[in-house]
């Protein structure tokens, strides 16, 4: 499509050129040139992309079709900033730290017709507010599921055999030698894991897991899935899987139901041995309720990808407790995925502007 377009372009201003050459009219340089340019402009619709350090393969996909710009700074693009860019652009290209509501869509303009983010998660999106504008939206499942799974179980070893304290203690000049019972941590084998949000990053989760020699895996949520009984999963309510397992994973999105769905009561519940993993969205749980919780060591430990704020600042008191690992938000991180999510967002927003499917998009 996009030689598509270039090619059209050329061929209108080269059967121009001929055209007056045919009439034997010189045609200089300089105004083939400017009728190149307006031709360009006329044709080519916007798009904003709230990041200058999007992978290049999905970002070069749209500024072969499009008038593509993009906010200067490797940060998220300041609210005032995003509310002025916004402004008479055909599509968005946004990450989960944008917040996509009402004010910024008034903001827009009548030309926006999709927004596609770069994330799985689009909590970030007030999806009403922008389908009542006709107004589709694009995101990135599939291409991330193995990431996050991956970066899940990693964060599960890391929790429950004590890697950054290990680390630490050497560090710290604390490894004087081999001795019989410290570091010790707990195992994946024989234990009954429960997976709240058996969605694909669950299941990514759960078939993982069978390579551990796991006793149960569990699942909660509305329905009992076909995959459940593939993978070897057993749907139970949401408190037998909160009551009955060693490891608490969370892979759900956050949504209304969800939110602060961990809290104080939840983790009384909880097995005092539990460890607590949560690779969705820090705003599924009640973090003060969950410091609590592994402070007065009603759970064991928690390995977190996502909290509450993003960034956690340094010196946030869940950052000082040995049972609790914490990395900033690096689920999706490996380079191939995230191209891919690049990529994928820019096929959703092409389509979008092509009035065509989308590869992915939010229904
Ligand atoms: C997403 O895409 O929503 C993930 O949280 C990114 O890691």
């Amino acid at each position: 499509m996009t030689i598509l377009v270039t090619h059209c372009r050329q061929v209108n201003v080269a059967k121009v050129c001929r055209f007056r050459q045919h009439f034997r009219q010189s045609v200089d340089f300089m105004s083939c040139n400017s009728l190149k340019l307006s031709s360009s402009n006329m044709s080519k619709r916007k798009v904003f992309v709230t990041r200058p350090d999007v992978p290049a393969a999905g970002l070069n996909m749209l500024k072969e079709r499009f008038d593509v710009s993009t906010w200067s700074e490797e940060r998220p693009v300041p609210r005032e900033e995003l509310v002025k860019q916004v402004q008479g652009k055909d599509a968005l290209f946004c990450m989960l730290t944008d917040k996509i509501d009402k004010e910024l869509l008034d903001n827009a303009g009548k030309h926006l017709k999709v927004i596609g983010t770069m994330s799985v998660g689009y909590d970030h999106i007030d999806v009403a507010e922008v389908r009542s504008r006709g107004i589709r939206i694009g995101y990135t499942p599939d291409v991330l599921t193995d990431a996050v799974a991956e970066l899940t179980i990693a964060l599960l070893l890391a929790t429950s055999r004590r890697l950054f304290e290990g680390h630490q203690q050497i560090l710290d000049g604390k490894w004087s030698a081999w001795a019989p019972t410290w570091m010790c941590g707990v195992e994946l084998k024989h234990s009954t894991v429960g997976i709240v949000g058996f969605g694909r990053i669950g299941q990514g989760v759960a078939r993982r897991l069978n390579g551990f020699s796991v006793n149960r895996i569990l699942y909660s949520g509305r329905y009992e899935k076909p995959e459940g009984k593939e993978i070897g999963a057993t749907h139970v309510s949401f408190d037998d899987l909160v009551s009955e397992s060693d490891f608490i994973i969370v892979t759900c999105a956050l949504t209304p139901e969800t939110k602060e769905m961990f809290n104080d009561a939840v983790f009384a519940k909880m097995k005092q041995n539990v460890i607590f993993i949560n690779t969705s969205r820090g705003g599924v749980v009640d973090q003060p309720a969950l410091q609590r919780a592994l402070e007065n060591r009603t759970i064991l430990a928690a390995g977190l990808d996502v909290t509450t704020p993003e960034p956690l600042p340094p010196t946030h008191p869940l950052l000082q407790l040995k049972n609790c690992v914490i990395v900033p938000h690096i689920g999706s991180a490996t380079t191939w995925t995230r191209g891919e999510m690049c990529i994928l967002t820019a096929r959703n927003i092409i389509a979008a502007l092509d009035d065509k499917p989308m590869p992915a998009e939010v229904l």
